[in-house]
């Protein structure tokens, strides 16, 4: 590991330039685990967030993992002249991953005006100032959401798009047009779109990882708050799905396989391999169900997970994996973690929270966002 990082480091002082990568959003979980695999594949990583989702500890956690620490400026995207004297600050960015986005469905529904602000501005302020500074290439983070309950599993990019179910689905939806119509307008800008399926896990180090905000929504957080405790017990919401065991089927994707999908598609881009857009699924292929996801946590932690079944939450579809074969051959990438690697990595970023939290009783640091 030592050693890696030395190489890394003396290659970056010696190479002519590493290409320089804005990545908004940079802090939050999917961005933060990407990051680390950008530096480690030996590019410059510049991070924008407005820390609305995140703490600026997790700068610390990616200096710890890589031996680098990236620039880091707070802004909101929605701002855009804060973001263009950004790119006149740091000039010669070859390309952007646009993480930077609300996410909660179910907040969204109560309160759609600041998603579909924040969702739609942030990205049309920034395909806004690409060509104004020279910046041919993005990748933005879309979202299984858009295809609702397919009609074929597992579903593939060229599946329709159903009527969102929740105005964050739409901004995903829009977002994408928006991307289309752009580069449809404007043959010079190249993007991949990618579809993400339901990350979980964190860095193996536990150096970084998901910090839910209050109540988790998503269920591996929560699963592991109720292990360690925090929560009473999971509810499972719903076991009289058409399902083998009636609970609802995901495709779980570990976090450092959908991190590494990042630098493929960033390579594929600055390698000029990319028309005008791309649209990759970002999966296993394999569908897990709750009832599995919570056995196999237990098994592989040994631990139990306090739960229930409970009535089924509104606007969750039944069954949804991906078919990622479009990825596995054009990004020459696939997802390698077991879902038993994965979910041991829940647990010990678990335990590193709460470590963390110990040690701000005792007075030390602080762990924000969680
Ligand atoms: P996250 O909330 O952990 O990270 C998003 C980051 O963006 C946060 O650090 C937040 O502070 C920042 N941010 C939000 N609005 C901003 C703004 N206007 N300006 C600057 N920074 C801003 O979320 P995540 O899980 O890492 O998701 C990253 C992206 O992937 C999002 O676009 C999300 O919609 C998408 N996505 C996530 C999932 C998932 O299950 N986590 C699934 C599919 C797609
Ligand atoms: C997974 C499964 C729940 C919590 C969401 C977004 C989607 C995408 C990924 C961003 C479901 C069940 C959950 C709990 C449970 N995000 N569950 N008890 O709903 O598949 O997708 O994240 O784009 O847009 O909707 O993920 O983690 O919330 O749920 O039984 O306390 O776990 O019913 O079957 P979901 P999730």
């Amino acid at each position: 590991m030592e050693v890696k990082k030395s190489i890394k480091k003396l290659f970056n002082k010696f190479s002519s330039s590493p290409d320089r990568i804005l990545v908004t959003g940079g802090m939050g979980y999917i961005g933060s685990h990407t990051v680390v695999e950008l530096i480690n594949a030996g590019y410059e990583v510049c991070i924008i967030d407005n820390l609305s989702n995140s703490s600026v500890d997790v700068l610390n956690g990616i200096e710890k993992i890589t031996g680098v620490r990236p620039v880091f400026e707070n802004i909101d995207c929605t701002d855009y002249v804060a973001l263009d004297k950004f790119f006149k600050k740091y000039e010669g960015i070859k390309a952007i991953i646009h993480f930077a986005a609300l996410k909660a469905v179910g907040e969204s529904v109560e309160r759609p005006l600041p998603y579909y602000r924040n969702n739609l501005t942030s990205l049309i302020n920034i395909l806004e100032l690409m060509p104004l500074n020279g910046i041919k290439s993005i990748v933005f983070s879309s979202s299984c959401t858009v295809y609702g309950q397919p009609d074929e599993l597992p579903v593939k990019e060229t599946a329709p798009i159903k009527k969102a179910l929740s105005p964050y689905g739409n901004t995903k939806q829009i977002c994408e047009e928006i991307i289309h119509d752009t580069i449809h307008s404007n043959d010079k800008i190249k993007s991949i779109i990618l579809r993400y399926f339901n990350p979980i896990g964190a860095h193996p180090s536990a150096e970084i990882g998901e910090l839910p905000n209050g109540v988790p929504n998503n269920l591996l957080p929560y699963v592991a708050q109720a292990a360690a405790g925090i929560r009473k017990k999971l509810k499972v919401f719903g076991g009289d799905y058409n399902t083998p065991d009636g609970s609802c089927i995901r495709d779980y994707i570990d976090i450092m396989d959908l991190a590494k999908a990042h630098v493929c598609a960033m390579k594929r881009l600055i390698d000029g391999k990319v028309e005008s857009v791309e649209t990759f699924n970002l999966g296993t292929g394999r569908g897990l169900s709750v009832l599995e996801i919570i056995k196999t946590f237990e098994e592989v932690n040994d631990i139990k997970v306090p739960y229930e079944m409970a009535d089924r939450r509104e606007g969750d579809i039944e069954q949804v994996w991906a078919d990622p074969t479009y990825a596995n051959e054009v990004l020459k990438w696939e997802a390698k973690e077991s879902v038993k690697n994965t979910l041991r990595s829940v647990w010990k970023w678990q335990m590193h929270l709460m470590e963390q939290e110990e040690d701000h009783t005792k007075g030390g640091g602080m762990i924000s966002g969680s």
